[in-house]
This record gives structure tokens, sequence and C-alpha cells, in this order.
């Protein structure tokens, strides 16, 4: 190609504009036609992102915060599903034998269903927050408060409630796949199958979960125990519908990537999954894009719960596991997840086909090629903005960053560290790149950020692990 042709994707966009002009003119027709179609814009809050593919994003929501306007903002803006964090409990719904009390359960519910949100019921059957007299039950009379409770808070929220966990965390840790010893499970074995047969009788309508945490993990015990016990209500038509992932995360219980299989190996046995209350130790940006990238890639995974709104709202403010701050900022997690939920790439391109600077947030310099160099191999950095021909990129259909007209944005390797350099194009995934709404480059062949290591000007830009922070984050013009 000549230096002054036009890059090929260029032509093809401008023929591409010239038909639809040449259309939109025959047909005589309006503004809706004259323009050619764009792609789906990128949502910008986590609940409208996840229902572009029939899922759904939400939090705990705890009553006592409803008048926290900070917290409610954000809760209200950003999700579209709310669990009750203890309100729906059992020692919250019946603190006496017989005599039930929604007043606290009822304030989450009404706030969330008057905000356009969906509940998810938190939980039915459970060894721990039990009310002091369910504690002191035991054998056939405990059963039977087991059933009543179920069947007193289940008809209250008859039609209301969008899945139940019915039992929550009834296996034990470490390598046994036992149950874990408790109260009901020494009622006897068949205690979770009584509950969802009388969950099911009592509210038709609701999805019945089986929740638990550890067991992300496919190759712990616990994770196994609890597949083999679904499998095997599956294969006794014992009513269940979903299993609900914890999914704390942190140094003990560390994400790992085999999630993914353990959400399809359940998906498999017919029954749907979510992710019930997720938070992550340090809030891993790339972690929390894992888990999201997870539940997108298996259909039956309905959508996503995080436990809490801030840092500060959570049960372990300390690991600071959540995706906002205790001020109500955002944090590069949250940047994460709503990227990843809106495809990864779902970013406008920049100006279709035009030619601009890219600028980089932490330090305000442009992309520049060293000294005007145009031999494949020059090397790219951070330099002062300045209109010169080696800062003009232009952003191609294939995803290229193409300067001097037949010279791309290359990187050289795919590991951290890799330095940019300008190459001939070729049409090589080293030479491609997504540009992501929250202003990250990323690099098609390895999936690591465009990445300026200082903010001096002569700084080189690298392949780096996404870390969302501002050397990150570039703005095209
Ligand atoms: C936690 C709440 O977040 C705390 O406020 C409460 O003190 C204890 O329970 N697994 C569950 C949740 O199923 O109900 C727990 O919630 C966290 C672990």
């Amino acid at each position: 190609m000549g230096s002054h042709a036009l890059p090929r994707p260029v032509l093809r966009r401008r023929i591409r504009g010239a038909l639809w002009a040449l259309a939109a003119g025959v047909l005589g027709v309006g503004a809706a036609l004259s323009t050619p179609p764009t792609a789906h814009a990128a949502e910008s809050t986590l609940g409208a992102a996840a229902a572009q593919s029939g899922r759904y994003f939400g939090t705990a929501i705890a009553a006592g915060k409803l008048s926290d306007s900070t917290y409610t903002s954000i809760a209200n803006r950003e999700f579209n599903m709310v669990t009750a964090e203890n309100e729906m409990k059992i020692d919250a719904t019946e603190p006496q034998r017989g005599r039930f009390d929604f007043t606290a359960g009822d304030r989450v519910y009404n706030w969330a269903v008057q905000n356009g949100k969906r509940v998810r019921g938190h939980t039915l059957a459970w060894h721990s927050q039990q009310p002091g007299w369910m504690q002191s039950l035991s054998g056939s009379d405990l059963r039977q408060a087991m059933i009543d409770h179920i069947n007193g808070v289940m008809s209250h929220y008859k039609g209301k409630i969008a899945q139940w966990d019915v039992v929550n965390e009834a296996f034990a840790d470490g390598n046994s796949g036992a149950r874990r010893d408790s109260n009901l499970q020494r009622t006897g074995n068949d205690w979770i199958e009584v509950a969802f047969r009388t969950a099911r009788a009592a509210d038709p309508s609701a999805k019945l979960c089986y929740n638990d945490y550890n067991i992300e993990n496919w190759t712990w015990a616990k994770t196994q125990a609890v597949y083999n016990m679904v499998r095997d209500f599956k294969q006794r038509g014992v009513p269940i519908d979903c299993v609900g992932f914890q999914s704390h995360f942190n140094s003990g219980s560390p994400y790992n990537s085999n999630f993914r299989t353990t959400l399809q190996s359940f998906a498999a046995l017919g029954v749907d999954v979510a992710i019930t209350e997720l938070d992550i130790q340090g809030a891993s940006p790339t972690t929390y894009a894992n888990v999201v990238n997870d539940c997108l890639a298996v259909s039956r995974c309905l959508g996503i719960t995080v436990w809490g709104v801030r840092d500060t709202d959570s049960w372990r403010s300390g690991d600071t596991p959540l995706l906002f701050n205790g001020d109500g900022s955002k944090k590069p997690a949250y940047s994460a997840v709503l990227d990843a939920l809106n495809g990864g790439s779902s970013g406008e391109p920049p100006a279709d086909g035009g030619s601009g600077q890219i600028k980089n947030a932490a330090s305000g310099r442009c992309l520049d090629v060293v000294n005007a160099g145009t031999a494949d191999g020059t090397q790219v950095q951070l330099y002062d903005c300045h209109s010169g021909t080696n800062q003009q990129w232009t952003y191609t259909d294939a995803g290229e960053f193409r300067i001097y007209g037949n010279k791309c944005l290359d990187a050289g390797g795919t590991g951290n560290g890799t330095r940019i350099q300008i190459y001939s194009c070729w049409g090589g995934d080293n030479q491609k790149w997504r540009v992501n709404s929250d202003g990250t480059i990323v690099g098609v062949q390895s999936g690591l950020c465009l990445d300026a290591a200082g903010t001096g000007n002569g700084t080189p830009v690298q392949l780096y692990t996404c870390s969302y922070a501002a050397n990150q984050r570039w703005t095209v013009s």
C-alpha cells in the first residue's frame, strides 16, 4: 500500500457510508435509515449490563441501612435483585415458636419491590442464626418446628420470591464430604429433602435452592458431596431447582478457575446455578471479572449477588472485598465487573475511521512513536501530546491501531513487560486491541492491558496484567 493510500478498513467504511447515503436517498427515508446501524451500546450499571444476557446483578441489603441515602442511591442505581442480609433468617422471622415477625423482612422486601427489583429469599433451614427456642429443640419436635417455619415464612411471601435458599450450609468443611453436624442433621439424614418437599408445597412459584460456601472449587470434597446430593435428588424427584454458590473468596478459600467447571457440572444435572453472596478479599479486579465470566459462560447461571454494597457494609469489612469504597465511589473491581458484563469489549470504539491521539489518564501524555520513526520495531512511548503524525492513530474495523497508514500498534510478546512497538500491519492478533468502556485497551492475543510504566516523557509503553488503574486507562480522541 502506498504511503498516501487509505488503509483498507477506512476505505471499506467510506464505501459502506456512501452506500447507506445512496440507499437513504433512493428510498427517500428519513433519519432513521440515513445512518448506519451502530453496535449495542455498553450499559452503565451492573443490573442493566447483566440484563443484556437475561441475568440479574444483586446485592445483600440490610434494613438498618435503608435510611442511609448514599447506600440506597448506589443500591437502587446498580442492582436489580435483592437478598435480605439477615432479615428473613429464622431468628428474625420466628423469634418465638409460632409467633412470626416479618417487620424487618418486609422492610427489605418492600424497598426492593418499590424500586423495581426482585428478591431472593434467604434462608429457611440453617444451623446458624436460629432463635434460642429452636436451638434447644431436637428430634421430631425440631423436625416439626422446621416444617412449620418453612410453611409460615413461605406462605407470607407466597408468589413474591424469585428464589428461596431453602437449606443453607448443610455440609462439613474439609475432606470428609460429610454432612455438617447440627441439631437439624441429628433429626435424620432426610431433613434436607423434607425441607425441599415442604417448600415446594408451600410456594410452587419460587425456585428452590440449596446454598453453601466452599463448594466453588470442583476438586474439593465438599463440592463433590453437594454435587452427589443434587444428583441423587434429581434422580429421586426431590424438588430442587437451583444451587447457590456463596463465593466468599479469601486466602483460605481462594477463587480457582475450575469454578466454571463446577457451575457447568451442576447445571448439567438439570438445576440452575447462581452466585449468591460474592465477596473477594482485596477485591482483585481480575478475580471479579473471572467470576463474572464464569457465570456468563454457563447458560443456566441465573445471576450474581454481591454480599453488600460498600466495603464498610461488608460482614468482612476488614477484607475490603466489595465493589464500592466506604465513601460510595466505584473501585477498580467495579469497572472490571461492569466491563465483563458488557462483554469485555463493548466500549464504544474511537471515532469511526477517524485519526486521533491516545491519551493516558495518569499522565495526560500521548501514545507516541519514538523520534517519529517509521521502521518496524520502533518503540512506542508516552510524550507530550502534539499534532505530529507520530501520535495520530486510526482504529480500524479489524481492531488495529494504525499509524502512517500501514504500520500497526504491535505487541512483540504476550507477557508482562512486553514492549509496544510499531510494525507493518499483517492481521495478527498481536496487532489487535479491544477498546473497553472503562478506558482500558486490551491486547487480543495476550489479554493484557496497554500500560504506561510511568508518567514522564519517554516512558515506555508495555503490556501488563489489567489493574484498571489510571496508567492503564486511555482516552481516544
Ligand atoms: C452473615 C451476615 O452478613 C452478617 O451480618 C451476620 O452477622 C451473619 O451472617 N453465609 C450466609 C449468610 O449464608 O447468611 C451470612 O451472612 C454469611 C455467610
